[in-house]
């Protein structure tokens, strides 16, 4: 019996940090989007160039673009993706709620796929700032909105595809989301400029410790009854 109320002890020691590591990564893998934005703007703001404001208009219509890539994730990382220009305003726009009428000019996109999934913060180095050409863009003075992207191939696996669309168009007047900036929901992935956590992609860590947890709870009870 002691043995038992022992053993009981250290595994509800074990149960509570496993419960405290899943809240934890759930906390850190809120919309790592929404991080990769804020990385962008460290990156700019560091050399003396503004800030870029967070458009989930064109966060969700990059999200809409790797959507559209998902089978061209190659062994080595590279990405293929090209969709046809009037993809953004036929597709991307009508898919995301974006009001055509506010529709600017997408200057730039810097888009990646990895097949293991990458913090906001390797994704800036592996993804976004992956060569001089997109170092460059980047760093281009007359952008004044950014929109990040991102969804997994497969439900919490990858390969994950990352998106960055930049705009020069006049802040916050363009790519503007219909019913008051709600626009229509995605299914899968996450984008910037919303508090709408990922679904999918970056739950990666979470579930292993949910499945853990979940095992442990039920042995307890075995103990118990
Ligand atoms: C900005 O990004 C570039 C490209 O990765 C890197 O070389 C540079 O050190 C970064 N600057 C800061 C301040 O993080
Ligand atoms: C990656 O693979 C693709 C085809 O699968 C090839 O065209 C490309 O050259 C490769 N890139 C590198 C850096 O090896
Ligand atoms: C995916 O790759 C195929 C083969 O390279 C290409 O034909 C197709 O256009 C690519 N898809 C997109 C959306 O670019
Ligand atoms: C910055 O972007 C604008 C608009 O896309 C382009 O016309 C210009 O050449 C770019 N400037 C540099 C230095 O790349
Ligand atoms: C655009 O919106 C951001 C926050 O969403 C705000 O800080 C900024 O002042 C706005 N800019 C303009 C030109 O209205």
């Amino acid at each position: 019996m002691k043995i038992i109320k022992k053993l009981w002890c250290w595994e509800w020691v074990v149960y509570c940090n496993l419960l405290l590591a899943a809240l934890v990564s759930s906390k850190n893998h809120g919309n790592p989007a929404n991080d990769l934005v804020d990385i962008i703007n460290k990156n700019r703001t560091a050399v003396k160039l503004s800030q870029l404001s967070n458009s989930p208009g064109l966060g969700c219509m990059a999200l809409q673009y790797v959507e559209q890539c998902k089978g061209n994730c190659s062994s080595n990382n590279t990405l293929t993706c090209q969709p046809s220009e009037d993809d953004f305003t036929e597709v991307f726009a009508p898919n995301c709620g974006v009001e055509l009428p506010t529709f600017g000019t997408v200057s730039g996109r810097i888009f990646g796929c990895q097949h293991k999934y990458l913090d906001p913060s390797e994704a800036f180095l592996h993804v976004v700032a992956q060569n001089s050409k997109t170092v460059s863009l980047l760093r281009n003075k007359t952008f004044t909105e950014v929109g990040v992207g991102l969804v997994g191939a497969h439900k919490h696996k990858g390969p994950y595809f990352w998106c960055v669309l930049l705009s020069n168009s006049q802040r916050n007047t363009t790519f503007v989301l219909q019913d008051l900036g709600e626009g229509i929901k995605q299914k899968k992935g996450c984008y910037s400029g919303t508090s709408t956590p990922c679904s999918g992609a970056p739950n990666v860590g979470v579930f292993p410790y949910f499945y853990t947890a979940a095992f442990f709870s039920v042995y307890f009870l075995k103990i118990f009854l």
